[in-house]
C-alpha cells in the first residue's frame, strides 16, 4: 500500500498507515481521563513532544526512550496498529494524533484526556514538510518548493490544511478541553521552562536532577542519535535515507533559506486572511 492515498472527510492520508477503519477507529474513540493526547500538524514537533512525555513519565530514566520505538510508545491513534500497541499498554497512555479538531471533537467531548497542542511557525512546517516529502516514499511527490508550497497554502496536503488544524484545535477545542498549548518556538528557546510548564500541566513534578535528565534525552543532538526516533530503522523503500533525514535541522526560521520574496508575500497574505480571528502569535526566526 506504499504511496496510496486514503480519503477521509476530504481530507487524505497516506494509505499504509491509514486504512477507513483505522480512520473510524479514531472518530470513535474511547478516551480515559488518564489519556494523555499530543495534538500536532505534521512537521510541528510531534516526536520530540513523545519524548518529553515519555522521560517525565519515566522521571528522566531514558530506558523506555532508548529502547521502544516512539509510535509504540505513543502510537498515532488515527494509524492501523494503534490497538494492538494500546491493548498491550500498562499505565497511562499517550496517544498521538495529526487529525483536525473537526473529526476528534465527539470522541472527546465531555473527557478530561489531557490535550497537549504543539503549534510551529507555519512557514518552518512547510519547509520542514517538503523536505520530508522528498525522503518520505509513501507521500506524493512535492515537486519544487513553489508548488508544494502552494499546496500547503491551499490545504490539499496529507492530513489537510495547517490554517484549519491550529484554528480548530485552539479556538473551538481550547475551552472545551483540558488543553495546554505550547509552540516549538517557545520549546527551542526555552527547554527546560517548557518542560517545567509541562510537568505542572502533566502534574508530574521532578526533582532538578530528573528535569536535567529529561532535558539532556530531548536535546536535538542526543534525538538525532537515537535510534528510536530518529527513524533510521525504518527501511529505505518506505523512507529513503539518501535523500535526507528525519532529524533534519532542528532549527528556528529555516525558511529563509528556501522561501523568496514573492513566496514570502503571498505567505503572508494567505496568512493574515487565514488567521483574522485568531490571537496566536508566532516567533518566525
Ligand atoms: S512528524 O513526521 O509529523 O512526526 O514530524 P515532527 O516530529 O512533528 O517534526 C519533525 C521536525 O521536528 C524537528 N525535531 C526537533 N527540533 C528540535 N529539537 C528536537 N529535539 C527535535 N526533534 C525533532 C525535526 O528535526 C523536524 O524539523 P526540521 O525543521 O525538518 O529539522
Amino acid at each position: 500500500r506504499l504511496n496510496v492515498t486514503e480519503t477521509f472527510h476530504q481530507i487524505t492520508f497516506p494509505g499504509h498507515l491509514h486504512t477507513q477503519d483505522s480512520l473510524r477507529y479514531a472518530m470513535d474513540f474511547q478516551f480515559q481521563d488518564t489519556d494523555t493526547l499530543i495534538v500536532t500538524y505534521p512537521k510541528s514537533g510531534t516526536t520530540w513532544m513523545q519524548q518529553v512525555l515519555t522521560l517525565l513519565f519515566s522521571r528522566g530514566d531514558p530506558t523506555l526512550s532508548h529502547s521502544i520505538p516512539n509510535w509504540a510508545r505513543a502510537p498515532w491513534l488515527e494509524q492501523y496498529y494503534c490497538p494492538d500497541v494500546l491493548k498491550a499498554s500498562l499505565g497511562p497512555r499517550i496517544i498521538t494524533t495529526h487529525l483536525p479538531y473537526s473529526l476528534l471533537a465527539p470522541a472527546l467531548q465531555g473527557s478530561k484526556a489531557k490535550v497537549i497542542y504543539v503549534a510551529r511557525n507555519p512557514k518552518d512546517v512547510a519547509v520542514s514538510y517538503y523536505h520530508f516529502h522528498k525522503m518520505a516514499n509513501f507521500l506524493p511527490q512535492a515537486g519544487c518548493f513553489g508548488e508544494f508550497l502552494d499546496k500547503f497554502l491551499d490545504g490539499t496536503l496529507h492530513y489537510g490544511s495547517w490554517f484549519d488544524h491550529v484554528k480548530g484545535w485552539t479556538s473551538q477545542g481550547r475551552d472545551k478541553l483540558n488543553f495546554f498549548y505550547i509552540t516549538y518556538e517557545e520549546m527551542w528557546q526555552d527547554m527546560r521552562g517548557s518542560i517545567e510548564r509541562i510537568s505542572t500541566f502533566m502534574q508530574c513534578p521532578l526533582l532538578a536532577e530528573e528535569l536535567n535528565n529529561v532535558q539532556r534525552h530531548c536535546s536535538f543532538s542526543c534525538m538525532k542519535e537515537n535510534a528510536m526516533v530518529n527513524y533510521t530503522q525504518i527501511p529505505d523503500e518506505i523512507m529513503d535515507h539518501s535523500k535526507g533525514s528525519f532529524m533534519r535541522k532542528g532549527k528556528i526560521g529555516d525558511w529563509k533559506t528556501i522561501f523568496t520574496e514573492e513566496q514570502n508575500c503571498m505567505f503572508d497574505q494567505v496568512f493574515e486572511a487565514e488567521m483574522q480571528s485568531s490571537k496566536l502569535n508566532f516567533i518566525w526566526e
